[in-house]
């Protein structure tokens, strides 16, 4: 597989806010009152620049033991084996003498997530189990000791005494590194015997990596390649974080883009910057959809909108913008034969169900392959082949 490469251990958090340096980036939404009490002062007094290069390192083919933050860590070539394990993951389910693969017996896996999932959080509990191993989906905080005035990176600590790999989602961007962060420091202060990983399983409004490598997923198992074909993404560009991941590793693989945005949610600036002229932004969706392989809803993420008056202008020029954006069954006509349909889910009005019986909609297929590629993504930071072993 060839193609254009992401800039390599790029920054991880806060896309609208990239700064351009290599592995630092500025986290303005996380909430530094989180670190540990003895570190929160030194934290607060470096300004919120961190360096994430010790915790986001490319995967340079090599996953075993190492963090997935962010779709910048790979390479096309990662995203190749990725794919390929998840292939041989869909092998042995679908065999019904094996429903799954062995690899991992007695390997531990916590869903940690801080916000609401009907999909990522079960399916990598799903997919760890049809590895062999075994996982718990803790949803919510409310029955941690948080509530009893633990910090959260105590918490991340804790967890990481319990299990072999941490799948995290926060509201907060960047929540996941922070996890991996105090997990590499407590390492090194000689508290934790090893370092788990952690991967990223939606951070705020900054990245989804494991949906956008299901994603890509889905478009491999119709087109058989990438390159060149052009993707149509819809809906909040600047905080649809599946979004984000997608057009990172559709850009990688050597897709073009097309982005139908908002003028209140634009793509953010690191994103068009990194994309270059693999990017075009347009307001045209209908435009668009005649000249797109793979068209990709979002629904609209409101539940970041702010109460000043500049967030409540946003938000009812970007409820006109879904409104006029809705995709149903006489609209979808206008796309090619060949042409899918893909959305992450949950879905709102912007898939009107009319679409449902399309052969172009794949969204549900989408949601099935989600497993596969977990189990791939868990065996292989796990040091683990499903494919060797098949
Ligand atoms: N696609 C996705 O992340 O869905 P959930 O929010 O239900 O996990």
């Amino acid at each position: 597989m060839t193609g254009w490469r992401s800039r390599r251990g790029g920054p991880i958090a806060g896309l609208s806010d990239m700064t351009d340096g290599g592995a630092e980036a500025r986290i303005d939404t996380f909430d530094w009152s989180l670190m540990p009490r003895e570190k929160k002062k030194a934290a607060t007094e470096t300004v919120e620049v961190i360096d994430l290069s010790a915790v986001s390192q490319p995967i340079d083919g090599d996953a075993s033991g190492k963090n997935l933050l962010s779709m910048h860590q790979l390479s096309a070539d990662d995203i190749a084996i990725y794919l390929d394990e998840a292939y041989a993951a869909e092998r042995a389910i679908r065999d019904p003498e094996r429903r799954g693969v062995p690899l991992l017996p007695r390997a531990v896996m916590k869903a940690i997530m801080r916000q609401p999932s009907t999909r990522t959080g079960g399916s990598c509990t799903s997919a760890m189990r049809k590895l062999g191993g075994s996982a718990e989906l803790i949803s919510g905080m409310s029955s941690s000791s948080e509530a009893k005035g633990e910090s959260l990176a105590d918490s991340w600590v804790a967890f990481a005494t319990q299990a072999d790999l941490l799948g995290i989602r926060t509201a907060e961007n960047g929540g996941p590194a922070f996890a991996a962060q105090v997990i590499a420091k407590a390492f090194e202060y000689g508290q934790l015997v090893r370092v788990v990983p952690v991967i990223n399983l939606g951070d705020g409004h900054n990245e989804h990596p494991t949906q956008a490598l299901g994603d890509l997923f889905t478009v491999h198992k119709k087109f058989e390649h990438f390159d060149g074909l052009v993707i149509t993404v819809v809906g909040d560009q600047e905080r649809y974080r599946a979004h984000h991941s997608l057009m990172i590793g559709a850009a990688t693989l050597g897709m073009k883009i097309v982005a139908v945005e908002s003028p209140a949610a634009r793509v953010p600036r690191a994103l068009v910057e990194l994309l270059g002229d693999r990017l075009t932004r347009t307001g045209d969706l209908d435009a668009a959809m005649h000249e797109t392989d793979v068209l990709y809803l979002g629904r609209n993420p409101d539940e970041y909108t702010g109460e000043d008056p500049a967030e409540i202008v946003r938000a009812e020029q970007l409820a006109r913008d879904y409104a006029s954006w809705i995709v149903d069954y006489d609209r979808i006509q206008q796309m090619a034969p060949d042409s899918m349909v893909l959305h992450p889910r949950p879905r709102r009005d912007e898939l009107d169900p009319s679409v449902d019986s399309d052969p172009r909609m794949k969204d549900v297929e989408q949601m099935a392959n989600m497993i596969p590629m977990r189990m791939a993504i868990i065996a292989r930071h796990l040091g683990a082949s499903i494919a060797r072993s098949a």
